[in-house]
């Protein structure tokens, strides 16, 4: 069997972070994940799906949203016609939240800021019933070919996908809704990848949270007053998570709203790190840890644009 691949500064960092429950959370990350489902319901009513699905003995759990599904003992889905033909998508349950979060709804117009390979498209274009407009931006010229090719797999007709780098952007106060799921280090994708931590160090997370305040501070610019952006990255890093989120409230212009999801165990964002102290709003940032709910590590964080 494959062993989970820890750099010895990640296990220093994470013994430290997780106290008593350091060594659940490394048995955590070294166990395979379930596999889940998100229904493409623009092309079909995702109770309808499950029952043809069941059909064929796939055996699905209901998850926290109707188009939510856990799978179990389901070896290939992505091999199966249902996938080949759009009906759904592979996606881990704990990325899933951050977009029933933002809630976009139907009049919207949301920015998907960083998008490729659009997991997080699919599912904002779905909550939005395939009305409103989701102008889904990506940088790499490989990635945003698979997220374009996507887009045309799914049939969203309510999604422009842009080739562009975000950071270039110079539209203010046009959205109403963004999602910033942003470049991280990637530490979450430990249970799908056994190396995914291989090239981990602090100096990349540290230089992921430098591109990360950048991105936020501009994904806060392109928002109209009173609109909502929703950060998140698949890395518990504080440095890539609550100082990215005090970086953008100290601008002056925004402030966290509460972020749960129901049907989902997650945990309040941190009030201080290494000496540093966050804003007492911080605790409505939420961090998602692998041992709650079996699932990848992921925090979000909701924010509000205020008045200047
Ligand atoms: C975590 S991934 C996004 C995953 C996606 N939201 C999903 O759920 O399928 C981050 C993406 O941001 C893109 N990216 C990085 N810097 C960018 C920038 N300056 N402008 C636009 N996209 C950028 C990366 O190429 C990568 O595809």
């Amino acid at each position: 069997m494959q062993q989970t691949f820890f750099p010895q500064e990640f296990r220093k960092k994470y013994a430290a972070l997780m106290g008593s429950e350091a060594e659940t959370f490394f048995d955590f990350c070294a166990r395979k994940m379930p596999k889940s489902i998100w229904v493409n319901s623009l092309q079909i009513r995702p109770a309808i799906l499950a029952k043809d699905l069941r059909k064929k003995s796939w055996q699905l759990k209901e998850l926290f949203h109707e188009n939510a599904f856990e799978l179990e003992g389901v070896e290939k889905p992505g091999s199966s016609e249902e996938f080949k033909n759009g009906l759904f998508n592979l996606q881990e349950k704990a990325s899933m939240i951050p977009a029933i979060c933002l809630a976009p709804q139907r009049k919207d117009v949301v920015l998907d800021a960083t998008a490729a390979p659009g997991n997080k498209t699919l599912q904002l274009a779905t909550l939005m019933n395939g009305a409103g407009r989701v102008v889904a931006v990506e940088k790499n010229v490989e990635r945003f070919r698979v997220l374009r090719f996507n887009v045309k797999k799914f049939g969203l007709k309510n999604v422009v996908a842009k080739r562009m780098d975000l950071l270039d952007a110079h539209r203010k106060g046009i959205f109403d809704k963004v999602l910033l799921d942003a470049p991280c280090s990637s530490e979450g994708l430990v249970r799908k990848d056994f190396d995914a931590l291989k090239n981990w160090s602090n100096e990349l997370v540290l230089w992921k949270s430098e591109l990360q305040k950048k991105l936020a501070l501009k994904c806060l610019e392109t928002l109209k007053q009173n609109g909502e952006m929703v950060y998140s990255t698949c890395s518990l890093s504080p440095e890539e998570n609550e100082e990215v989120v005090q970086s953008v409230i100290e601008g002056g212009n925004a402030e966290l709203v509460e972020a749960k999801v129901r049907g989902f165990e997650t945990r309040p964002g941190l009030l201080q790190y290494n000496g540093k102290k966050f804003d007492s709003t911080m605790r409505r940032a939420v961090r998602i840890y692998p041992q709650d709910n079996d699932s990848q590590a992921f925090f979000y964080a909701k924010i509000r644009k205020t008045a200047t």
